[in-house]
């Protein structure tokens, strides 16, 4: 076969990340974007093809393009040697047109721009209070615990409409969701959760109150297990997302003084700043789909059935797109970045993240003008499942009290 990429012998490139640059893509993805943006991956006997794409070009082009599939069963996973079962009712990340279309055509008509300015309001407020907290408790402080966690989790308290008196159980659920060490007792608060938001969904169709799940729950054709599973969508793709971004992003900032002192005397850095940390951490950091029919892709031929790996992080540390890629430049126009995705799917709650970034990183850096790690960096735990959102798993931070 001639083509610029292809190669006759699969790779298996290492997913570990180098120590020494914790926001950086693993440097084995890094060095395959420069010299095959379509890579193939080594896969068991028998299996279907499955390729790495790294290159900014060809990953946009896929993620729109209607011939590459959302749906999880037509993805084969070779670390778990088969494929993925079908997404949960209501995700829907897991899902084509035109299912997707009747889900994606009702959610967008609920993520209204006077709800999301309602929620403006509430994320000022609520990160005032988060940070009150944060000083009343004193240092030393995970970061997580005490704010990057509890910001988005009260916000999408807030979405879903969950009453306050309910919220300390929402906590306790979402607490053991991400940190209790058992895993038994991780899937028991995954299925608590799951029983809670459905049981949530249809108080809201009995008693509606003014949120977007009462907005779902009483303006759509949603059936009562779809209204569910959509509550437990959002709560998935709201919380540890944007909890990620804030705790990496101050970490990165820490790590960058010169950065953070720009942002941090100028409040017109904000949007910006949000843009290029999205850019930079590329926190979802691998995306997948299915190949329903064959395919030619920059030069390389694929088949129906094959899967591909979307490297959204190495797309978004192109120089192919962006000048300096590995630099941090709050100062740059990252325009055009696909950390929240890109076509159908592209991430339905991004101005609601953006917001919440936008209001929470120049007020934590203001409040507390001496925040510093409180470990060595190399000692800040990691988030080293590839198949996870990237992050930190907590962020020990201190601070010289007033
Ligand atoms: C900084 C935080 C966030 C990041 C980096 C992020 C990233 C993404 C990405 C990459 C996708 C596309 C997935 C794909 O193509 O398969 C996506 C989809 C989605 N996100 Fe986000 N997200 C964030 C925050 C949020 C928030 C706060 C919400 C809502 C509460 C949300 C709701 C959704 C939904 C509903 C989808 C599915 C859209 C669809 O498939 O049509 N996300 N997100």
């Amino acid at each position: 076969m001639s083509n610029a990429y292809y190669r006759e012998e699969p790779v298996a490139p290492s997913f570990d990340r180098a120590p020494a640059c914790p926001f950086d893509p693993a440097p084995e993805v890094t060095a395959l974007r420069a010299e095959q943006p379509i890579a193939r991956l080594a896969a068991p006997e028998g299996a279907p093809g499955v390729w790495l794409v790294t290159g900014y070009g060809l990953v946009r082009q896929i993620l729109a393009d209607p011939r590459f599939s959302s749906r999880y069963e037509t993805q084969y996973f070779p670390m778990a040697g088969g494929h993925l079962p079908p997404a949960p009712v209501g995700d829907l990340t897991g899902m084509d047109a035109p299912q997707h279309t009747r889900f994606r055509k009702i959610l967008a008509g609920k993520f209204t721009v006077r709800r999301m300015n309602l929620l403006t309001e509430r994320v000022t407020e609520i990160t005032r209070e988060r940070l009150d907290a944060m000083e009343r408790q004193g240092p030393p402080a995970d970061l997580i615990e005490v704010f990057a966690r509890p910001v988005p989790a009260l916000m999408i308290c807030e979405l879903l409409g969950v009453p306050y008196e309910e919220r300390d159980q929402f906590r306790t659920y979402t607490w053991a969701l991400s940190d209790d060490p058992e895993p038994e007792a991780q899937y028991a608060a995954f299925i608590e959760l799951g029983k809670y938001l459905q049981d949530l969904a249809l108080a809201k169709r009995a008693k509606p109150t003014d949120d977007l799940l009462s907005d779902l729950a009483t303006g759509s054709d949603l059936t009562d297990e779809e209204l569910g599973g959509v509550a437990a969508f959002l709560f998935g793709a709201g919380l540890d997302t944007t909890t990620n971004m804030l705790a990496l992003g101050t970490f990165a900032l820490l790590r960058n003084p010169a950065q953070l002192a720009a942002l941090r005397n100028d409040p017109g850095l904000a949007d910006s700043s949000v843009e290029e940390l999205l850019r930079y951490l590329s926190i979802a950091a691998t995306g997948m789909r299915g190949v329903l029919e064959d395919v030619e892709l920059g030069g390389t031929q694929l088949k129906a059935g094959d899967t591909v790996f979307i490297a959204l992080n190495a797309a978004n540390r192109d120089p192919a797109k962006f000048a300096d890629p590995d630099m941090l430049d709050l100062r740059r126009s990252a325009a055009g970045h696909l950390a929240f995705g890109h076509g159908i799917h592209q991430c339905l709650g991004q101005q609601l993240a953006r917001v919440e970034m936008r209001v929470a990183f120049p007020a934590l850096l203001t409040r507390f003008p001496t925040l510093r790690l409180a470990v060595p960096d190399e000692e800040v735990p990691l988030r080293t499942d590839p198949s996870q959102i990237y992050g930190v798993r907590s962020l020990p931070v201190t601070w010289d009290r007033a």
